[in-house]
């Protein structure tokens, strides 16, 4: 490097895999000088040979070129593997940088890891600032959902860039200081889990209109194009017409018969089941997803068990628009759940998010951008203290107006032997949610039996124990 560029850049990327080079180009065609740096130098050149004329890069051979290169405040992202690599980076970075710098992970951390590391860096008064990036590739490149964590100050610097490079909808960028700490990481990890829910029951509509509805996948690829204009349109239905349209070149099959049905998982999915479990949030639709992956993946006893049988079924003449009404009401459960679970970390960490500005920023650039996240925006507006989605008047009005169809699909697809756990599971959640009585209070009375766990009771304050064994009088416990 030479010194004439030492202080000069603006903001770093370092770590130039496909999401880093992409994030430093949409940096550098926004008019910010980025120095860009990489463990093997090969990959910074390679980005400067192919790209350099897009914009002002910087390339540093090390680290400590890197940071010298930078204005201050100092400002490196880093996009490199979640876990060691990245604690390894930060350390490395972290001597070389002084009070008031910061250090951006751009990567799918765990939300538990970037607290500690803000708090370790805190003490050295180095911001850091884990910022949960959605979009993939092309988001990267062309406009990604940012969801920043760490310091409102931080923010004030960093802002302004993320904002800039962020995909923006109606003039808004979909860029927004979620919180601190680890605040930006978690509401990217459930941004993955309602990917996952999402995603499962989009197969699921695919394999009941297959395998129960007798569609090819070319027609249902129809059907999905068709939902793409209403009320379900989003990046995932439109994709999914994409894959489902796909003819595979070697043998002129559909794409989706070609390929191995075992989905796999990075780990974001499993982690917000994880931590709704700890904070007792039920992500119905997000575990069914995380576990139909996992049983997906259980050959061994699949092949032992299989059959390929589905069992011969009446099927409604209005399957399709009944699936497309399970669908939408199913996302809404999943939706209505990843809220509850952001709202309920936010009172544990203290992050005080708002869940308005969540979906305001989830509406483009990201995996899980569709339209009715407006409505999502437009019902925590109304109400930031909403308790859930579905208690919303149009959510709640729209859910009543599928739920009939919903219930045939179900119906449908449990006579036929077609697995939609995603739909089964939302419904039974909408369905918990509708009860006066749950039988809850049975499971009660079994514990104070067995236990002596105690119980309250509907008509008078206290806890109470009845004497199972004895005359099975009541006492105060
Ligand atoms: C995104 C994606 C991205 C990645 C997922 C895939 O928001 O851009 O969610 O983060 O594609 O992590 O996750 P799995 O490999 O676990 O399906």
């Amino acid at each position: 490097m030479a010194n004439s560029t030492e202080g000069t850049a603006r903001i770093a990327v370092t770590g130039l895999a496909t999401m880093g080079s992409n994030l430093a180009r949409n940096l550098a065609r926004h008019g910010f000088k980025v120095a860009v740096h990489n463990r093997s130098f090969a990959r910074t050149k390679s980005l400067i040979e192919q790209h350099g004329h897009e914009g002002e890069f910087v390339p540093a051979e090390t680290a400590a070129e890197l940071v010298a290169s930078l204005q201050k405040p100092r400002q490196v992202i880093i996009m490199v593997k979640a876990g060691g690599p990245t604690d390894a980076v930060i350390d490395e970075l972290a001597d070389l940088m002084e009070p008031g710098d910061m250090i951006i992970d751009g990567g799918n951390a765990h939300f538990a890891d970037t607290r500690r590391r803000e708090a370790a860096l805190k003490e050295r008064g180095l911001h850091f600032v884990g910022a949960g990036i959605s979009g993939g590739e092309e988001g990267a490149l062309n406009g990604p959902s940012i969801m920043p964590g760490g310091s409102p100050e931080s923010y004030k610097h960093l802002g302004p860039v993320l904002e800039s490079i962020a995909a923006n909808v109606d003039g808004q960028a979909c860029c927004v200081h979620v919180g601190p700490d680890g605040a930006g990481h978690f509401v990217k990890m459930v941004h993955n889990g309602i990917e996952y829910a999402d995603m499962q029951l989009i197969a699921e509509s695919y394999d009941l209109l297959r395998r129960a509805g007798g569609l090819a996948p070319a027609q249902i690829a129809d059907v999905f194009r068709t939902w793409n204009s209403g009320d379900l349109e989003s990046y995932l239905v439109e994709i999914t017409a994409e894959v489902l349209g796909h003819v595979d070149a070697e043998t002129g099959k559909p794409f989706v018969d070609v390929v191995t049905d075992q989905a796999e998982q990075k780990g974001t999915g499993r982690w917000t089941v994880q931590e709704a479990l700890e904070l007792g949030i039920p992500v119905t639709g997000i575990a069914e997803a995380v576990f139909a992956r996992s049983l997906s993946a259980r050959t061994d006893q699949r092949s032992a068990l299989q059959d390929g049988g589905v069992n011969p079924v009446d099927v409604p003449d209005t399957l399709v628009d009944d699936v497309r009404a399970a669908l939408y009401a199913s996302k809404v459960v999943a939706y209505a759940q990843g809220f509850d679970q952001i709202r309920a970390a936010s009172e544990t960490y203290s992050w005080d998010i708002d869940l308005g500005a969540m979906a305001t920023i989830w509406r483009g650039g990201c995996i899980i951008r569709a339209v009715f996240l407006n409505r999502i925006r437009e019902a925590y507006e109304k109400s930031p203290d909403l308790p859930s989605l579905l208690v919303d008047e149009y959510f709640r009005s729209a859910v009543e107006q599928a739920v009939e169809a919903w219930r045939r699909v179900v119906v449908t697809a449990v006579q036929a032997g077609v697995p939609v756990p995603g739909f089964a599971s939302a419904l039974a959640y909408y369905d918990a949610l509708r009860s006066e009585r749950l039988p809850a209070a049975l499971v009660q009375g079994l514990r104070d039996f067995f236990g002596a766990h105690t119980y309250t009771r509907v008509d008078k304050q206290g806890t109470f124990h009845t004497l199972w064994g004895a005359d099975r009088s009541e006492i105060d416990a």
